[in-house]
Parts: structure tokens; C-alpha cells; sequence
């Protein structure tokens, strides 16, 4: 089974809008199956963010990903990787479109975008071992999830 991770960024903690965008998740049928609030380090966030590291955004990015709290969410389901990032929106907030989390809630132009969501599974493999230990994730089934399927 398919598993993602989600980071509500420093931004979305702060604006008050983790209860908002995990609904849209549990709205949509898909299974949280870990979650938890965290500071992400310096060291932390270097290896999330590995193949930004060199970019000129980067002091930027890491300055907001380590600036304060964040909640981290394990989702698992079939094509969960696409789903989340079609939910997710386009990179730039202002670019995101309407229905999306980031064009809903979020007008910057640059860094400040709420949300980060796998890109791929290896990528989601990678960062899933980075920020959980295996007995922090709930393989659990919803009993809902026979009318999410067919
Ligand atoms: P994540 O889910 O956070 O990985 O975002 P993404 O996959 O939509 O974008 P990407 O991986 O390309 O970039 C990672 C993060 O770096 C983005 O979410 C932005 O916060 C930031 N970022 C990316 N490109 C730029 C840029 O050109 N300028 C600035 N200021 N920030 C950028
Ligand atoms: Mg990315």
C-alpha cells in the first residue's frame, strides 16, 4: 500500500489551519495512518530537503521548514502520492488554483506554502524513514474504506 509524507509547515501551524487541511484529507477518504508535532532541525532539514540544498532559496527555505512547529502526517492508500500533490496545489501559493490547499489558503509568491507532500515513492520511502520510527506508524483499517475503492 502507498504511503506519503505530509508536513503542515510553520505557517500553517501558525495560521491556524492543521484542523482544516487534515479534514480535507479525512473528507476525501484518505487514511492518516501517523501523525505528529515536531521542530525540524537544521540537520533535519538539510536531509529532507537534499536536493535543494545548493539553491539560492535555500537559507530561506531551511530559515522557515526549522522556524517553528510543525505537524507531520503518514498517509496510506492506492495513488496517494498524486492524490496529495493534486490536492496540494501548484509550489507558489499564488499560482496554486482555487480548490486547492494552497490556492485556498495561501497568496504568497515565494517560500510560504502550508504544505509539503512526497513527489514520488522513493522519495516518500526516504522521507517517511526520516521523520518516523516503524512503531510510530498505525497500519490500521478504516471501516469505511469498502466505498473508497470500486
Ligand atoms: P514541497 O512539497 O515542500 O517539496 O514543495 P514542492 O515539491 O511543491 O516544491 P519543491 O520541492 O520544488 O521546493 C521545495 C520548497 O522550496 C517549496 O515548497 C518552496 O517552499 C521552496 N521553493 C521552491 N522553489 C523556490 C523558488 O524558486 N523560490 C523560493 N523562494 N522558494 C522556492
Ligand atoms: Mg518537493
Amino acid at each position: 500500500m502507498e504511503r506519503t509524507l505530509v508536513i503542515l509547515k510553520p505557517d500553517a501551524v501558525q495560521r491556524q489551519l492543521m484542523g482544516k487541511v487534515i479534514s480535507r484529507f479525512e473528507e476525501k477518504g484518505l487514511p492518516i495512518v501517523a501523525c505528529k508535532m515536531m521542530t525540524i532541525s537544521p540537520e533535519l532539514a538539510d536531509r529532507h530537503y537534499e536536493a535543494h540544498t545548493a539553491k539560492p532559496f535555500y537559507p530561506g527555505l531551511k530559515a522557515y521548514m526549522t522556524g517553528g512547529p510543525v505537524l507531520v502526517l503518514v498517509l496510506q492508500a492506492e495513488g496517494v502520492i498524486a492524490m496529495v500533490r493534486k490536492m496540494m496545489g501548484a509550489t507558489f501559493a499564488s499560482d496554486a488554483e482555487p480548490g486547492t490547499i494552497r490556492g485556498d489558503y495561501g497568496c504568497a509568491k515565494g517560500t510560504f506554502n502550508l504544505i509539503h507532500g512526497s513527489d514520488s515513492p522513493e522519495a516518500a520511502q526516504r522521507e517517511i524513514e526520516l521523520f518516523f520510527e516503524k512503531n510510530e506508524i498505525f497500519d490500521y483499517k478504516l471501516t469505511n474504506q469498502c466505498w473508497l475503492k470500486a
